[in-house]
């Protein structure tokens, strides 16, 4: 899990503009292993789009004028690259062979006619934010034919004009085929922007805030994470520190490059904080052997509250968060600091709450990262002991020492259990509809965290 930091630093001295300093950032980098990925699933989907109507062939070279009908019986892709094409897009180099009937009498023609494809995809920024990729030039070369079936009965001088009008009529559609792929393919990058669920009430969504980068390795998208609360944008506070993410991290052998920034973390936290998902209650209950919140422990450690409640009560910890959780990425280690009040109350006979005090509690924890599909996940552990100090008390004087025992063991706990639930569904990574990531490896830098990546879609 090192974080390759030489690199990083390297990076970070090659660093190209960015956006503003407070807004989070994400970058996404696809590398020659995700092109190679698409040729090899982009062959089916090229057989099916040069599956055309070819139009039936005339010939007047008889006696009689003969109308053939002709037939596309199949689409055969041997052979598919994509390649990066710098400051531009991406170059599609493909062999197709088609498998062409001719009904004819006395006896129908088969023919196999191979042919060669180039085209030019131009991969730029759509008004939304979405990746549009555009055909900008594509041509197309035949090689000769070869006949399998009615090689006997076919008049040779048929043949020729024959195949020029099957060339005529594929030349011009077989590029309009890859055109059409290609806007099917933009409606499918087009689900980049869709919302994915953060947490409770709670989403994210990307889009790209410039045009990408292309080089010839790699294709470079900076993309901005919105989080959205109940429909409604989550605005961050301005950042202190810029921050500035580099694009040349992470193995150039894998698909996918995911770079995101702390304050993608501190947004998701903010998130979090303001849909009131990180606050809990852990309650008490009577008669339990190991559930210490009763007013006759705590009765034990502050005789106030045995004075006060000589019956045992059950008792109950509210804890809020009124400030942000700060999460610290460091080279090689996230920390996650928590500053919650919690106020501990007796549930009286008629099910009200009296407050008996209340503590000003700081727990750091250790984060780790996983990759689950799309979704970045988090696990915490405590770090280092609880801090408490009382806030407020409705019980007289509390020796601190002697709760902290007895807070930390009902409060831990529950705390990790609800947290790590939470994290656990975890921020979704950018992706569209299908495609997930494989095979992660997740580094944990200096402000950042990366993840490298295959990329596997799943039809
Ligand atoms: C096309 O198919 C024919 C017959 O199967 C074969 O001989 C030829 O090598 C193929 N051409 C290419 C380019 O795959
Ligand atoms: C209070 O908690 C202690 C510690 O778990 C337990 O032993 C005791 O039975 C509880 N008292 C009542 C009345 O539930
Ligand atoms: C995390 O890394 C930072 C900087 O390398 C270091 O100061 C800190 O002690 C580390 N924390 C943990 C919990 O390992």
């Amino acid at each position: 899990m090192a974080c390759t930091c030489g690199l990083v630093l390297l990076s970070v001295l090659l660093l190209l503009p960015v956006a503003g300093a407070s807004m989070p950032a994400t970058v996404v980098r696809l590398n020659k292993a995700m092109l190679s990925h698409v040729s090899n699933i982009g062959k089916a989907p090229l057989q099916r789009a040069l599956q055309v109507n070819v139009p039936d062939f005339l010939d007047q070279s008889g006696k009689e004028l003969q109308l053939n009908r002709i037939q596309i019986l199949d689409v055969h892709v041997p052979h598919l690259r994509l390649k990066f094409i710098a400051d531009f897009g991406v170059r599609l180099l493909a062999v197709a062979n088609f498998t062409v009937k001719v009904f004819r009498t006395p006896e129908p023609l088969v023919l196999k006619m191979p042919l060669a494809l180039t085209a030019d995809a131009q991969v730029a920024q759509s008004s939304v934010g979405t990746p549009v990729v555009s055909i900008s030039a594509c041509f197309s070369f035949f090689d000769s034919a070869v006949l399998l079936d009615g090689r006997n009965s076919t008049p040779p001088r048929l043949l020729t004009p024959m195949q020029k009008h099957i060339k005529a009529v594929l030349r011009n559609k077989v590029c309009l085929s890859v055109s059409n792929l290609v806007q099917d393919l933009n409606v499918h990058l087009g689900t980049l922007i869709g919302l994915n669920p953060v947490g409770p009430e709670s989403q994210i969504r990307y889009s790209m805030v410039s045009a990408p980068t292309i080089t010839n390795d790699y294709i470079s998208l900076d993309v901005k994470p919105v989080l959205v609360l109940l429909g409604r944008p989550i605005v961050l506070p301005v950042s202190a520190a810029p921050f500035a993410l580099p694009r040349h991290v992470g193995s150039k052998d894998a698909m996918a490059t995911v770079v995101l920034s702390q304050s993608l973390f501190d947004a998701a936290l903010l998130l979090l904080q303001k849909a009131g998902a990180l606050n809990m209650d852990i309650t008490g209950e009577l008669k339990s052997e190991d559930n210490p919140l009763n007013t006759s422990s705590l009765g034990q450690l502050i005789p106030e509250v045995a004075r006060q409640f000589p019956e045992p009560m059950p008792v109950v910890l509210k804890v809020r968060l009124g400030a942000t959780p700060v999460a610290a990425l460091h080279a090689d280690n996230a920390t996650l600091r928590l500053q919650p009040l919690v106020e501990v109350l007796v549930v009286t006979s008629n099910s009200a709450f009296r407050s008996l005090f209340s503590l000003d509690v700081v727990v750091n924890l250790n984060l780790q990262f996983s990759v689950s599909k799309v979704k970045l996940q988090g696990t915490t552990s405590v770090l280092g002991d609880v801090q408490l100090t009382v806030a407020s008390s409705n019980v007289g004087f509390i020796d601190t020492d002697q709760v902290h025992a007895l807070m930390g063991a009902v409060f831990e706990k529950p705390l990790l259990d609800h947290l790590n639930a939470l994290l656990d569904m975890g921020i979704a990574l950018p992706t569209v509809v299908n495609l997930y990531y494989v095979n992660p490896e997740v580094f944990v830098c200096e402000g950042f965290v990366m993840i490298s990546s295959g990329l596997f879609y799943q039809r």
